[in-house]
């Protein structure tokens, strides 16, 4: 980006990039928020360092680019519905969000992004990695690119979120609502970003079943492909956290896999989620 007030150093050629010189405790005026918008759209992920911010800052900063999503199976901060608990206790074995996957992909109109921000990290570890979904997209062949072109993919949260899955039985009270996951989604393989116009790949090993009208044992083959080609290293970034960092990803762009490497320590992120738009 050129003449931004900010310094923008982008993290790697395909996603992300860091912001610096700028407090995210004063407000921002509209000319900034702008900026950041742009660099979000840019970059896919945009990070911070050193933004201690209370409860009420992360909220005022984040309602600057969206309503806020309140997630309905994260367990919420004290007296902060809108800010969701990521932990893992030192006792804990699993993380939250430890496979690739895009926020509420599951939903109609799933999460424009999450700002996350780090409260208590491990000495090592606990990084999270970030790809490109419109660099995925853009290196498929042409020949393929036409193939997804006209499919549409199914989406769920009742096997991450519900009764029978693995979280509800295993975070000790980070996720609950089980009841609630009961709403699937059909989103186009190949999206159109709402901001951009950037076409991008919008399945994710996590949230998505199945082609729309294909059988998941038809849909296996060329879905495992596709999350094999997206999750070549070039196009990741990976951030590694410290205390008051922030990572603000647009769910539409990019997929994150949060790694689960530093057993026996605490691992604390206060999340917001905004509120996105259905996608064609
Ligand atoms: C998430 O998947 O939202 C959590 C990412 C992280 O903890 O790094």
């Amino acid at each position: 980006m050129r003449n931004s007030r900010f310094e923008i150093r982008p993290s790697s050629p395909t996603v992300g990039a860091e912001i610096l010189g700028v407090d995210l405790a004063q407000p921002l005026s509209a000319e900034e928020t702008g900026e950041l918008r742009a660099a979000l759209n840019e970059y896919g992920v945009i990070f911070f360092r050193d933004q201690e911010l209370s409860p009420e800052q992360h909220i005022a900063f984040a309602e600057r680019f969206a309503p806020i999503n309140v997630n309905r199976f994260f367990r919420s901060v004290a007296d902060h519905p809108q800010i969701a608990e990521v932990r893992k206790e030192p006792a804990q074995t699993t993380n939250i969000g430890g496979g690739w996957h895009t926020d509420h992909s599951y939903d109609r109109a799933p999460a424009l992004g999450s700002i996350l921000l780090a409260r208590e990290v491990p000495e090592h570890g606990g990084d999270t990695m970030f790809a490109s979904m419109h660099h995925a997209y853009e290196a498929l062949s042409d020949g393929l690119k036409r193939t997804l072109e006209g499919l549409r993919a199914v989406h769920s949260s009742r096997h991450v979120f519900g009764a029978a899955a693995r979280y509800a039985r295993d975070t000790a009270g980070r996720i609950g609502n089980a009841e609630l996951a009961t709403q699937d989604a059909v989103h186009s393989v190949v999206i159109r970003h709402p901001e951009t116009g950037r076409k991008t790949l919008y399945v994710n090993a996590a949230f998505t079943l199945r082609f729309e009208g294909w059988t998941d044992e038809e849909s296996k083959p060329l879905l495992d492909y596709l999350y094999a080609h997206a999750a070549q290293p070039q196009f990741q970034t990976r951030f590694q956290w410290r205390k008051g960092s922030i990572a603000f990803w647009d769910n539409r762009a990019t997929w994150h896999f949060a790694i689960n490497d530093y057993h026996g320590e605490r691992r604390l992120m206060h999340r917001i989620t905004l509120e996105g738009v259905p996608l064609s």
